[in-house]
């Protein structure tokens, strides 16, 4: 049987405008295209690695509205154990305004709703069910006080634990004692580096080096159309440059990445192998709108892996 990862991660529905422009303070703009879409950073990557293969269950709390509802349906769609979704009355399921402007670049502004009510018990309850993953990922969209205890589950299970650390925020000590592989993107990495080290990283290799080796973790730094950098347990860096794709929507894009890279390792492929998968499948989300919505499937993913990670 395929390899198992639990997800203690996160749920939104994306309301994605396609702009010419950002609007200015005080002022509204038409936007040129819209779409819906399902999103939230945990639920991206569970789509993902359960596209690639792997058994995914998803931990996650909505509210009794249509986009909760809509949100199980979707994991249903694609594979992922729902028993332990969780449905909570008088809150709002996660939802995400998305702006993207012509270069694919996109601003955010989160609700995070019913995210913020997973509880702990919840997360019990997925890891009693599940006692054997072999790989536990999480995102910060949820409260850190639960993905503690996803990875404390997960260490005690002998899991490996994956921790994309977005949006950028400070993360609890307590959590990345417990978090096996850390990957931030640049402004996510910035972040971090600057809270234990005290001033700004200059120098994506070395100061990555340096940070792993203080935190104890192993490190992928993801460098959007740049690839993605890997430091290595001996401290050097290994570059994995992406392919050059005409990107329309970025949205995802990340996500697209941990989620391949978390299939990767937990169906057993070496982090090297792990990480060409992850950048394949990440640019080629780029070329088309939407988040979720965006990943390739069925004979387009088939056609993608054969053409991009063989070579
Ligand atoms: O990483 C992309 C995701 O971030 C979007 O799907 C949106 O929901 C936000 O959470
Ligand atoms: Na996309």
């Amino acid at each position: 049987p395929a390899a198992q990862i639990v997800c203690v991660g996160s749920t939104m529905v994306d309301l994605i405008s396609y702009l010419e422009r950002m609007p200015a303070q005080g002022e509204t703009v038409f936007g040129r295209g819209f779409a819906q879409g399902f999103g939230g950073k945990g639920a991206n990557q569970a789509v993902m690695a359960a596209l690639l293969g792997s058994r995914v269950v998803m931990v996650n709390t909505v509210a009794t509205d249509s986009f909760g509802r809509d949100t199980i349906e979707n994991f249903r769609s694609f594979g992922i154990d729902v028993e332990h979704m969780a449905q909570a009355p008088d809150s709002y399921s996660g939802v995400a305004n998305v702006m993207v402007d012509p270069s694919g670049d996109n601003r955010i502004i989160l609700g995070a709703g019913a995210n913020e009510l997973m509880t702990l018990e919840q997360v019990d309850g997925a890891f009693a069910a599940n006692p054997a993953p072999a790989l536990v990922l999480s995102q910060l969209e949820v409260p850190q006080p639960i993905i503690e205890r996803g990875f404390r589950h997960g260490k005690d299970a002998g899991a490996i634990t994956v921790l994309n650390p977005g949006p950028a925020a400070p993360v609890a000590p307590g959590l990345l004692a417990l978090t096996d592989w850390l990957i931030p993107n640049e402004t996510e990495f910035a972040l971090l580096f600057e809270a234990e080290f005290g001033r700004a990283p200059e120098d994506m290799t070395t100061d990555g080096a340096a940070f792993a080796a203080r935190l104890g973790v192993r490190l992928v730094i993801t460098l959007g159309e740049d690839g993605a950098n890997l430091v290595h347990e001996d401290g050097s860096v290994q570059h994995f440059p992406a392919p050059v794709v005409d990107a329309v929507d970025t949205t995802g894009a990340g996500d697209a990445f941990c989620g391949g890279f978390a299939h990767g390792l937990a169906a057993g492929l070496d982090p090297i192998a792990s990480i060409e998968l992850a950048v394949v499948v990440s640019a080629d989300s780029v070329t088309r709108r939407g988040t979720q919505a965006s990943y390739a499937r069925d004979e387009a993913l088939q056609r993608l892996l054969a053409e991009g990670v063989a070579r």
